[in-house]
């Protein structure tokens, strides 16, 4: 019994004697709590500095957007091939997700051997390698006639813009294959597939970290995941971060997953001070020194060589095995993770020391199977203590993101060293919990590895990538070709002809009208003029004085709203409400009763006998919008002689059905154009001398059918909700007003296919109008961030998603560009008509633009000008913005044919 007492009191001493012996050997590998908390605080640093968009370039942890959104919710199912490469092991899998929300997940995979000579030999043939691989992997499992959407995991640090693309910016762990850096992986993939067409139909949809991988694989089971963990061969972690969080990706909405690569903490010397000899030793001999030293102090791939090298230097200093060394303890990797977990087993650990040692040819005593034991332990709680020092610092962050008090949270485990050591995972519990006293942290270890949930975000990318077909297919529509828009130009110009020519007149779509007006200002013109604006956004009643020879015109003006009564009422009444407004515009500008000349902007089309006949005698000229604003140009510049109206969303929708109906007018014009036609051409008036202006009128192009093969079923059924079905074909396509309508059309489509809103078309969705034209700029203007073209959507009205917004931006952009470059096509048949009619080589002509679609829109004046280069390149085209609206235009035409006149009378 003594002696049983004796041995035991022996052995607990010599126990002791080796602890403290081994304690201060590696005193600077025991970390403190404080010292715990200070990394913690220093990683927490080093996120925010890799998430901001300036102190991300030389950040050492570089936070890496995944373009992961979501954990997987159960919706997700089809069937998947996956790639697991990076690890320890290499696998193909196919994937089997079930459907019907069952969470029921079948996979079938097969491990590959990865060579040193792959690994680290060609980049192309590493790629050829795997691809090999699949290909064999399809053959054996009969998957050969299957086209199967793939997810890559790939353990590496990879910059991502997209899902589908990585590029590598580092190897890391044990591959180093040349010419791969700076590259993308599923380019490189993709190409090496290539060798195996016959076999191999894939298109691969998504790449992803292993921690990706591992969080989405728990959160298939746990929805509480947020947090992926790798500790095997490598370490790395990725969260979910807030999306405004995140500068380096466009977009505040919801949350995206962040790859921290926090394998490289300490790259830039921020970890210095706790590295120690061993470490600095272990770098040196690495495949890529300097680099991943916070994982070179924790993960599997080198645990083993650093408790290798500290019992070299203990052997060395006489401290263990009598000083005596073999030669294999001198073999870079003879003593491996495995060795130090099985070291580290709680009964059997003495034993297998026992054997590890001998089988490295050393003859261990007792005390030194002691020793040896415990500078496993502390190089194996190190690892776990800057582990916990790390997640604690990403606990942390999202607890203060979510604003929580305390956060309840699972974190997603894997690699081989947590799997295999026996007291790892409980003691980075431990600690984490010890640190992060305000988060109740599950850990799940994912039995599955990473593939589960590559699976899933292949799925979810394998849904949006046939939905993006879909509209893709819708957009298509809109896109014309160089061909189509010289078949356009080409159309336009027959038409021109036809409006002009006596017999063929009655019948055109594009009118040609003349307008009487025959001259443009030259300067001489003076005299105070009133003129009426109506038929844009607003109507306005202007005094407009005239100075001659300076060129110099001073206007005021006085904007008046049409009540709706009077919109929806007679075409009487309201000609008696404009005249009422004029009554107080005079007595407002201190001119009561004055007998002014007057000039009326009315923007509807109307056949004019001559210039002053339709109204009493003080009204001298009824002009065109377009006309006056190419006269207020040509008062600037005598160049000018088109004038062009892109108009945008009217609100006087009802006013124009009143004029329309009770005037005997078309309907009013939301795209028109007019220009200087030389007399001999338009057969309609007599006279061969100078020059009229022609109001083209050319919304009716169309009319006869010579643009249907363009038209799309969402042109069709805005014509067809319109107040004039059939008719004015070419303006319906381009102004503003039905522009919103068009883009409205296709959202109630694409809603109906269940590809935005949730398939939910609301009531405001079946609403006219709503899409304004200010809308349709605000929304496509590049300035604005998604977030705020979501809101625009919500004021409309809409609930969308930060998903729905883009696709709302597509929509408004191939409208929008559409009706630039038709606009484009038409403009450009008038300057080479000009040209041709001139007998030129080269011609320059300027033109006055209006209209709230030109103004305001931000890409449609330069699509517009694109347009009409590329299809009249001889013509030398400028554009002119009409600063002063058309009010001005009709009081300096109304001066015009004053002067005219009284030239006329004195002759
Ligand atoms: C596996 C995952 O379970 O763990 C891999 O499927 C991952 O994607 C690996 O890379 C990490 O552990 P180790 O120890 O194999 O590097
Ligand atoms: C104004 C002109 O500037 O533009 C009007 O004065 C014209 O005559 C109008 O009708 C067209 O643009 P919108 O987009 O305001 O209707
Ligand atoms: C390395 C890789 C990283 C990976 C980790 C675990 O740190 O750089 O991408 O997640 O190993 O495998």
């Amino acid at each position: 019994m003594f002696a049983v007492h004796l041995l035991a009191f022996y052995f607990t001493k010599l126990k002791e004697d080796q602890i403290k012996k081994v304690d201060r050997f590696l005193y600077h590998m025991r970390l403190s709590d404080e010292t715990l908390l200070d990394i913690m605080a220093r990683f927490q640093a080093e996120m925010q500095k890799g998430l901001g968009k300036d102190t991300n370039p030389t950040a050492s942890v570089k936070m890496l957007p995944t373009f992961v959104r979501a954990i997987p919710d159960g919706s997700e199912n089809g069937e998947f091939l996956s790639l697991d490469l990076g690890g320890s092991k290499f696998r193909v899998l196919k994937v089997q997700v079930s459907e019907e929300g069952k969470r029921n997940v079948q996979m079938e995979s097969q491990f590959y051997p990865t060579p040193n000579e792959i690994i680290r030999g060609n980049g192309t043939e590493l790629f050829e390698y795997v691809a090999d691989c699949l290909a064999d992997f399809m053959k054996t499992k009969e998957l050969t006639q299957k086209k199967l959407p793939l997810g890559l995991t790939f353990s590496f640090p990879c910059k991502q813009t997209k899902l589908e693309e990585g590029i590598l910016l580092s190897w890391t762990k044990k591959f180093k294959a040349r010419g791969v850096l700076g590259t993308d992986v599923v380019s490189s993939l993709t190409n090496a597939m290539k060798r195996h067409q016959q076999d191999l139909d894939v298109d691969i949809l998504a790449l992803v970290n292993d921690t990706v991988g591992t969080m989405m694989t728990c959160a298939y089971d746990d929805p509480y995941c947020e947090v992926g963990v790798i500790i095997g061969t490598g370490t790395n972690a990725c969260y979910m971060e807030d999306m405004s969080n995140i500068d380096l990706v466009e977009g505040d909405e919801g949350r995206m997953c962040i790859n921290t690569e926090w394998g490289a903490f300490g790259d830039d010397g921020a970890l210095e001070d706790i590295r120690t000899e061993f470490d600095r030793e272990l770098d040196l001999g690495s495949l890529n020194p300097g680099k991943q030293l916070f994982e070179k102090m924790i993960s599997g791939l080198y645990l083993g060589e650093l408790v290798r090298l500290i019992l070299l230097k203990m052997a060395k200093a006489g401290l263990l095995f009598g000083g005596e060394k073999s030669s294999a303890l001198h073999i870079k990797g003879k003593i491996e993770t495995r060795h130090v977990a099985a070291m580290e087993r709680y009964k059997e650990g003495l034993a297998n020391t026992r054997e590890i040692l001998t089988d490295l040819g050393l003859e261990p005593s007792d005390a030194d199977c002691i020793a040896v034991q415990h500078v496993c332990t502390i190089v194996s709680f190190r690892s776990a203590n800057l582990c916990a020092a790390a997640l604690a610092a990403i606990l942390t962050r999202l607890r203060e993101n979510k604003k929580l008090v305390r956060l309840r949270t699972t974190v997603g485990m894997d690699g081989t060293l947590y799997k295999i050591h026996p007291q790892y995972p409980k003691r980075l519990h431990k600690v984490v919990r010890k640190l992060v006293p305000n988060c109740d942290v599950r850990f799940l270890l994912s039995e599955s590895g990473s593939t589960k949930g590559a699976a899933m975000v292949t799925a979810v990318a394998s849904r949006v990538q046939a939905q993006r077909k879909q509209i893709d297919k819708v957009l298509a529509l809109f896109r014309l070709t160089q061909e189509q828009l010289v078949g356009v130009r080409n159309k336009m110009r027959v038409e021109f002809e036809y409006g002009l020519k006596k017999d063929t007149h009655p019948r055109a779509t594009v009118k040609m009208l003349p307008t009487y007006v025959c001259g443009m200002p030259d300067g001489t013109e003076k005299g105070k003029f009133l003129a009426l604006d109506l038929g844009g956004t607003n109507f306005r009643v202007l005094l407009v004085k005239i100075r001659s020879g300076r060129r110099s015109v001073r206007m005021y003006n006085k904007i008046f709203a049409i009540p709706l009564e009077i919109m929806q009422g007679t075409g009487e009444e309201l000609f008696d409400h404009i005249v009422q407004c004029i009554a107080d515009f005079l007595d407002y500008m201190g001119l009561k009763g004055a007998q002014l000349p007057l000039g009326f902007t009315f923007s509807f089309p109307c056949r004019q006998a001559s210039i002053d006949k339709e109204f009493d005698l003080d009204i001298v000229a009824v002009v065109n919008d377009t006309v006056g604003t190419m006269m207020t140009c040509g008062y600037e510049d005598s160049n000018c002689e088109v004038g062009l109206i892109a108009e945008g969303a009217q609100d006087g929708e009802e006013l124009e059905r009143n004029l329309g109906e009770e005037q005997g007018v078309a309907q009013g014009t939301g795209s028109n154009m007019c220009y200087m036609e030389e007399m001999r051409n338009i057969e309609l008036v007599e006279g061969d001398e100078g020059k009229m202006c022609i109001n083209t009128e050319w919304g009716g192009f169309g009319d006869n059918g010579c643009l249907d093969d363009i038209q799309t079923q969402y042109d069709k059924e805005v014509d067809e909700g319109s107040l004039n079905p059939g008719k004015q074909r070419y303006e319906k396509m381009t102004s503003g007003m039905y522009l919103g309508e068009i883009v409205r059309q296709i959202l109630i489509d694409l809603t109906k296919q269940g590809l935005l809103f949730r398939g939910h078309i609301s009531e405001r969705l079946q609403t006219r109008g709503i899409f304004e034209t200010k809308f349709l700029s605000q929304i496509e203007s590049d300035r604005l961030a998604l977030l705020q073209v979501r809101r625009i959507l919500q004021q409309l009205g809409l609930d969308s998603t930060c998903e729905d917004s883009i696709v709302v931006k597509e929509v408004c952009g191939a409208v929008s560009r559409r009706a630039a470059q038709l606009y484009g096509a038409g403009l450009a048949a008038i300057v080479e008509k000009r040209r041709e009619d001139q007998g030129l080589e080269h011609v320059r002509i300027t033109v006055g633009v209006d209209g709230t679609l030109y103004k305001l829109h931000p890409h449609f004046s330069r699509i517009l000008r694109e347009t009409v280069k590329e299809l009249a390149p001889q013509c030398d085209v400028m554009f002119m913005l009409s600063e002063d609206g058309s009010g001005k235009g009709a009081a300096l035409i109304t001066a015009v044919a004053k002067r005219l006149q009284q030239a006329q009378r004195e002759h």
